[in-house]
């Protein structure tokens, strides 16, 4: 087994097997092995069914892992912890709670002042570009406010990691475009390592450090890719147009669709 890298991800002959009620059993990951630099973005990108959300279920340590070895900031995990944060695809606001009140649930584990709670929870909603809408529930907000909320609650108690499953998959494409520009701004500000989900070429793209595409039947790392793209939060379109880009999409959609006919 490999050495964990301090402080970033270390995922290692992780395999995953569901039990159906049939009695048949699906196998559903098998060995999984790729890395995470601490303050770098991560994509895992694949079709449909292919594993993602069970992946990272498992980072988050929400589903079990039989096999092989999942380590953050060089620990292996046993379990959910404060040491990372989960933003799902469905916007995980607790409805009966305002904005600010969602925000400092995520301190709950923290036994900080009082005073203290309140000026990172303040910094939180600042950095999420919420400010004024501290005493707002979250039925109140835009689809794209509320993954906002669910974005500060997670980062709120410092996590070494934030794990992410489609966070922008409900959201019309000037607001995707939009926070996709703020989680990178907020990554770079915050020193975040970030690691999402996603089956949008593009945005694994314009978003990842690294982007592990991934196959099915079962599902696997195929091929790990560094995009390096020029970022640039003003001129996404000018990113777009760059004729590396325009080649690596190509081949991932290609990949993208083989991987398909295999599902079907
Ligand atoms: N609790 C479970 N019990 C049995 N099978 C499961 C369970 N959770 C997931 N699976 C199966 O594992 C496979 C991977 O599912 P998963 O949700 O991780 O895929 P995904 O890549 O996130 O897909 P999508 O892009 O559609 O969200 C699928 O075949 C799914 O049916
Ligand atoms: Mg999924």
């Amino acid at each position: 087994m490999r050495e964990p890298i301090d402080n970033g991800l270390t995922v290692s002959g992780v395999s995953k097997t569901f039990m159906l009620r049939s009695g048949q059993t699906l196998k559903a990951l098998d060995n999984i092995n790729f890395e995470l630099e601490k303050n770098s973005v991560g994509v895992l990108l694949g079709p449909s069914g292919c594993g993602k959300s069970t992946l990272l279920r498992m980072i988050a340590g929400l589903e079990s892992h039989e096999e092989g070895d999942i380590a953050v900031a060089g620990t292996s995990i046993r379990g959910p912890g404060v040491d990372r944060g989960m933003v799902f695809q469905n916007y995980s606001s607790f409805p009966w709670l305002t904005v600010e009140e969602n925000v400092a649930f995520g301190l709950k584990a923290r036994r900080e002042s009082l005073t203290l709670r309140e000026g990172v929870v303040d910094h939180f909603i600042q950095a999420v570009k919420l400010g004024g809408f501290e005493k707002a529930y979250p039925h109140q907000l835009s689809g794209g406010m509320q993954q906002r909320v669910a974005i500060a609650r997670s980062l709120v108690s410092s996590p070494s990691i934030l794990l992410m499953d489609e966070p922008f998959g409900a959201l019309d494409p000037e607001t995707r475009w939009q926070m996709q520009s703020l989680l990178l701004e907020i990554v770079k500000k915050e020193r975040t390592t970030v690691l999402m989900v996603s089956h949008d070429i593009e945005e694994a793209l314009y978003l990842g450090d690294v982007v592990f595409f991934m196959g099915t039947r079962p599902g696997r790392i195929l091929e790990t890719i560094r995009p390096q793209m020029e970022r640039s939060s003003t001129d996404r379109d000018a990113i777009l147009d760059v004729s590396e880009y325009r080649q690596l999409e190509r081949e991932i959609r290609q990949m993208m669709r083989s991987q398909s006919l295999v599902s079907a």
